[in-house]
């Protein structure tokens, strides 16, 4: 069921003109994670030590997370499986990913029961099923408990998603159910919600010890899942059901993601020179808008380099260019609207509660909003992407299927991923002050001193710091907060201090956001450590950082959905760090302009370097 296209039209038009922050349209469900974290509780701020800075993100809901902490400290008191400290619980929850994810590459041809397991959703499932661990046939050690918590039929899923969006917000949503439950996986409703989409109903899972469930593509069908229990009409995509919203199991699974490999593997010498030009003209830009005491928005030049840098190197045309199918300056903007309306149900936009009940929380909103923004972005790439469409047809995919791919990928999974990344990054850099700023600029400077005066990937290997700095930021605010994943078979998973049963064909969800803030895990999990993933305790600590769905330490591959772009986000969300520090000595940032990552940035200042 679909709402009257006026109405659509009118709420995409406040929304594309209303003071929300364009990259909060920009990836899946982000505005709400990050509403979380920075809006929840405020701006970041500051906690500098002597010697080193400490970036704090301060959270609405400070007392139930400590809360959180507690609940996992109490079983680390009772000796719940996870060992008597963190640094020994640590080793054996990363030797045991290590082993699922090895056991997981090893099986994933095997797989092949999607359909059958999709329709599996519709059955309900009890809540009181207890027994041991023993019971179950799985050797937890643990105690095997029911799941806690109720879905509550059509008026429990309505509750719930007011909750999410409006009476609670997002922290407080989780946070206050940890709490009501004693425990980090129960069941809940997650929006959207009837009655114009799917079943809402999951199982959550919110500690870092359960999570990686949803990595484990034997365990869980990665089919349509993509942004949570529902997915946007296939017309978006012209048709086209895109990669991310395929389950490894599916043959058009590996075609796809071998066709992003080899994209991004024939292309991958001109990512660095083509990012080095295209943020080198917003600096420009905010340059001589400073110079003119004009605002120097980098929400809005991000619009611009995060785009154009990869269509350039990807497709091989500047997007300004004029041409038959250039975009002007409007890609980003383009691509920006195009997605709006696809993540809108699980998206806070600011407009009036009421409405976004009414409207897009309940009910999918329709394709033809944005078919010409759509038209346009398909357009270009028909025109121009000419050696990517020959790449796709050596490996059998026709020309639409890999036009379509080719948009999803460059403007909902990076595009969209970037316009989140690099603003978190450069806020907590600016909380940062002059302490860290410096060991920037000397770090990174030696760094391009020593490999031929620009920035290189051996450089960038080499820059601990900077390399730390964006690790925490993918820590603390993964970008794309959620996963979803229905189980396969009947199995056990294990919290810290539970084990539950779970049910062919549940959903699980996850909001990542907990996971990687485990206090297990992470000592001061909620402040944003620069120095946190310097020296060994890096290695110690990626197997956490999980932001592409699998740990930091694992790679993307045919068998698993792990982020294609993994490394790419990495290196370039480095080089943005790098590019700043070699141009400046010093950057502060404007007061905000809205809440969280759906502010808008501005520079107050930029000190070039001398
Ligand atoms: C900051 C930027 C990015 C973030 C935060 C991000 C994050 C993610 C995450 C979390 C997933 C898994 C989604 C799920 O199934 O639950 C994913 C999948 C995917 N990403 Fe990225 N991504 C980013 C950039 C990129 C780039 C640059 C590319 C292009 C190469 C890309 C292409 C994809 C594709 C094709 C998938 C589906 C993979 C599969 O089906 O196996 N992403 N990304």
């Amino acid at each position: 069921m679909r709402f009257g296209c006026k109405l659509g039209l009118r709420i995409l038009e406040d929304l594309q003109s209303s003071s929300f922050c364009v990259t909060a349209m920009a990836v899946n469900q982000l505005v709400l994670a990050s509403n979380w974290s920075l809006t929840g509780g405020g701006a970041l701020t500051v906690a500098a030590s002597s010697s080193d800075v400490q970036v704090c993100s301060t959270l609405a809901s400070a007392k139930s997370l400590r809360f959180v902490q507690e609940l996992h400290g109490q079983g680390l008191k009772n000796g719940a499986g996870v060992g008597g400290s963190s640094h020994r619980s640590t080793t054996s929850v990363a030797a045991r990913t290590r082993r699922r994810s090895r056991r997981s590459r090893r099986r994933f041809s095997d797989d092949g029961d999607g359909d059958e397991l999709a329709a599996l959703r519709i059955s309900c499932v009890s809540t009181s099923e207890a027994s041991t661990a023993s019971d179950s046939g799985s050797d937890s050690k643990l105690p095997l408990k029911a799941i806690p918590g109720e879905y509550g039929g059509t008026l429990g899923a309505i509750k719930d998603r007011l909750d999410f969006f409006w009476f609670q917000g997002l922290g407080e949503f989780f946070t206050s159910r940890v709490q009501k439950y004693q425990s980090t996986v129960f069941r809940v409703n997650m929006p959207p919600g009837p009655p114009g989409f799917p079943d809402p109903r999951v199982i959550l899972l919110l500690d870092a010890k359960s999570y990686p469930v949803l990595f484990d593509v034997n365990k869980v069908l990665k089919k349509d899942v993509f942004t949570g229990t529902y997915h946007p009409s296939w017309d978006y995509t012209g048709g086209v059901r895109v990669l991310a919203y395929l389950d490894p199991s599916e043959e058009r699974h590996t075609q796809l993601k071998t066709f992003v490999f080899e994209i991004l593997k024939t292309n991958g010498r001109k990512f660095l020179p083509e990012f080095h030009k295209a943020i080198s003209e917003s600096f420009q830009v905010w340059e001589s808008n400073l110079a003119k005491g004009e605002k120097a928005s980098f929400t809005d030049e991000n619009l611009q380099f995060a785009f154009n840098f990869q269509m350039r190197a990807i497709v091989g045309r500047d997007p300004v260019a004029p041409g038959p199918a250039s975009l002007g300056r409007n890609g980003g903007a383009y691509a920006q609207k195009w997605v709006a309306p696809q993540i809108a149900p699980v998206t806070g936009l600011g407009l009036p509660h009421l409405l976004e009940e009414l409207t897009f929380h309940s009910f999918p909103l329709p394709f033809s909003l944005v078919k010409k923004e759509y038209d346009a972005l398909y357009a270009y790439l028909s025109t121009y992407a000419t050696e990517v469409v020959d790449l796709a047809t050596k490996l059998g995919i026709d020309k639409h299927d890999a036009i379509n791919n080719v948009l999803f990928f460059t403007c909902f999974n990076s595009f969209g991923g970037f316009g989140i990344l690099l603003p978190q990054i450069l806020r907590a850099i600016a909380q940062g002050g002059s302490s860290l700023q410096q060991e920037l600029v000397r770090e990174v400077r030696a760094a391009v001193n020593a490999n031929g005066g620009s920035v290189t990937m051996k450089g960038l290997e080499s820059m601990e710091l900077v390399k730390s700095v964006v690790w925490e930021s993918l820590r603390i605010n993964p970008p794309v907060p959620y996963q979803y994943g229905i189980a396969k078979s009947d199995f056990v998973i294990e919290s810290h201090t539970a084990a539950f049963q779970v049910k062919k064909g549940e959903m699980l969800a996850g909001f990542q956001p907990f996971a990687t803030s485990d206090p297990v895990i992470f000592q001061d999990p909620h402040t944003f450590l620069p120095k946190r993933f310097v020296g060994p305790e890096a290695e110690k600590l990626l197997p956490y950082v999980i932001w592409s769905n699998g740990p930091e330490t694992g790679e993307p591959t045919l068998g698993n959905k792990t982020c294609p772009g993994k490394d790419f986000v990495v290196a370039m969300s480095r080089a943005f760090v790098a590019e700043l520090f070699l141009r400046y000595d010093e950057i502060t940032l404007a007061p905000p302009d809205g809440d969280g990552i759906a502010a808008k940035i501005a520079f107050s200042s930029l000190k070039r370097a001398q």
